[in-house]
């Protein structure tokens, strides 16, 4: 830290992300990612025109893409905000809709980067227990009154509520703000993107980083309102207006156009998760009913922190979260049914020791 930096910002802790780690090639299972590539249809509109176009700025509406996505997911242009993924969708929102007078609220355990935003952007938060089997209190969020945020399914524990549930959520805090983070929602979940034109108060995002193969490409949408879009695009206006590129807008509108592609690959990545799952539980592990791109798993007895370092001593990258409550657990991408074989061996090999 240097003796220049802003003292609101001398204590922030900020996310830490999943290794990305360059020294070796690790079957790699701590991200998220897809395993598979994006649609051929990517590829075939990643020209070398388009390289040459580079050296103009994108379109700062993304309208092509906008309107593509409003016929994929049955709402308008208008409903949709672009981000350079969904962490600049969520970062852009609570900038836009928290603060010291419009506190949040998300369970104790969840995706590590809400607690970073409200640091960074001053905004008190609670936080409410997940119940001992790690599902969502859905009563105690109802009426809460604060900005509720939800993972629905929850990272990292995979589990996902009905879409009912979030609607009892929003109609119940009807004078603040609900944000479902549905990051993982097409491999199993109910969406609630169905509610925004009968709320006025939800908005929910998404990211092309899992379920459309496009992390390296930073895609995000939230869908809402015009009234909460035009909010966070006052936000983009007043940091960055291109958040966008011109490479990410031509893969998005590349891979809407390739639905068949992607609900193949989802199924895949589906199948490969429940039949990863069986052989977990087959060695002994306890897993979450995952309804994510993931399992979270733990070993009864064995630290998830050791387990974490043998797998990775044996080429192995899963993700550990040395945290309270869940740091016996490991939570495990879903890759290739080859790498999740390959996975599955080390853990025997480990577990045998
Ligand atoms: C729950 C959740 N939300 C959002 C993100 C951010 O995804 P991205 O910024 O790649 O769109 C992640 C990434 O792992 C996540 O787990």
């Amino acid at each position: 830290m240097s003796r220049f930096l802003n003292e609101r910002f001398t204590k922030l802790v900020p996310y830490v992300p999943g290794e990305q780690p360059t020294d070796m090639s690790y079957i790699k299972l701590n991200t998220n990612e897809s395993p598979y590539p994006p649609s051929p249809k990517v590829h075939a509109r990643m020209t070398a025109g388009e390289i040459d176009r580079l050296r103009l700025y994108p379109d700062p509406l993304g309208s092509a893409l906008r309107a593509k996505a409003a016929a994929v997911y049955g709402v308008r242009p208008e409903n949709i905000f672009l981000a350079n993924g969904s962490d600049e969708a969520l970062a852009l929102a609570f900038m836009a809709f928290c603060g010291r007078r419009r506190p949040a609220v998300f369970p104790d355990i969840t995706y590590g980067f809400y607690p970073v935003y409200c640091a960074l952007f001053d905004v008190p938060y609670e936080t409410i227990p997940l119940r001992g089997d790690f599902t969502v209190d859905i009563e105690a969020f109802c009426g809460v009154g604060r900005n509720v945020i939800l993972a629905n399914p929850n990272a990292p524990t995979g589990l996902a509520v009905p879409v009912s549930d979030i609607e009892r959520i929003v109609r119940s805090n009807p004078d603040n703000l609900v944000l479902v983070d549905e990051a993982y929602v097409d491999f199993g979940a109910e969406s609630a993107v169905g509610l925004i034109g009968k709320y006025d108060n939800l908005l929910v995002v998404h990211t092309c980083s899992k379920s459309w193969a496009l992390a390296g490409a930073r895609l995000g949408f939230v869908f809402g309102q015009p009234a909460l879009i035009e909010d966070i695009d006052r936000m983009r206006y007043s940091f960055n207006s291109y958040n966008v590129t011109r490479q990410t807008l031509i893969a998005g509108e590349a891979a809407l156009d390739d639905l068949p592609y992607y609900t193949q690959m989802r199924g895949k990545i589906v199948r490969t998760r429940e039949r990863s799952a069986a052989a977990l539980k087959a060695l002994g592990f306890e897993l979450t009913d995952s309804k994510a791109n993931f399992l979270f798993a733990r070993y009864p007895g064995k630290s998830g922190g050791e387990l974490y370092q043998k797998l990775k001593a044996l080429g192995i990258l899963v993700r550990h979260f040395d945290k309270p409550r869940i740091s016996d657990y490991l939570r495990i991408t879903i890759g290739t049914d080859a790498q999740m074989d390959a996975l599955v061996e080390a853990l025997k090999r480990i577990l045998e020791k």
